[in-house]
């Protein structure tokens, strides 16, 4: 059964706590929560002062997806507002073992995001440092976009990857997520599976967050 981790991104910002307390009640075990600094990505969305609020409202894991630049500089903030799971990209870390080492030691759970182009090989030399690779299935920086197939065959070859170097690595798909797209990735190795639009653009979130569980 997949981790389901709907983001918030897609949620209704004058009505967040609403929101947040549909998640609670769902079956999701992760809210993923977007950081965007109009830099890394062409889109700015929200910050600390949000996560702490999300903090507050859900006893949820919460997973924090940063595209922003030099990450590295926020981790610790990051933990104090409440980051369960702490996502820096790949393309924006130059030290990444570095990172990876600091997220941990602040008793985060480590994550890489990767974008569409960016190839397995960036990490296959710290795989054994990763709690999370994110696999980004659109290029980041909006909900609502149109899922990017090859990232099937991605996660089929990030499995196999694992698998070789024994490690416990959980493998997150970000972007498009649907029914449809959603069984195609389970069936090749996902295990959380992030959904923005198909969750909240629905009259029966909580059910759409179950039977993606259940894919
Ligand atoms: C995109 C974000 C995603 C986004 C997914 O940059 O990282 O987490 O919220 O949204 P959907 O599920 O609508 O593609
Ligand atoms: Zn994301």
């Amino acid at each position: 059964m997949a981790i389901i981790a709907p983001s918030i991104l897609a949620a209704d910002f004058a009505n967040l706590g609403r929101d947040i307390e549909m998640i609670n009640r769902s079956q999701a075990e992760w809210i993923h929560c977007d950081v965007m600094d109009g830099k890394f990505v062409p889109n700015i969305s929200f910050g600390m002062p949000i996560l702490s609020a999300v903090k507050k409202l859900s006893p949820k894991v919460i997973d924090v997806h940063l595209m922003i630049v030099e990450p590295e500089r926020y981790l610790a903030d990051f933990k104090k507002c409440g980051a369960d799971v702490l996502t820096v990209h790949a393309e924006a870390s130059i030290h990444l073992h570095r990172t990876l080492g600091a997220i941990r030691e602040l008793g985060m759970k480590a994550g890489v995001a990767l974008n569409p182009h960016t190839s397995l090989s960036s990490i296959e030399e710290v795989l054994p440092l990763i709690d999370v690779v994110c696999l980004m299935s659109v290029n980041p920086g909006f909900g609502g976009q149109k899922f990017i197939y090859s990232v099937i065959e991605k996660t089929t070859r990030l499995k196999q990857m694992i698998l070789a170097q024994k490690t416990s690595t959980l493998i997150e798909i970000d972007g498009g997520v649907n029914m449809e797209t959603g069984k195609l990735l389970v069936e090749a190795g996902a295990d959380v599976l992030v959904a923005g639009n198909f969750v909240f653009a629905s009259s029966t979130p909580e059910t759409i967050i179950q039977q993606l569980m259940t894919l």
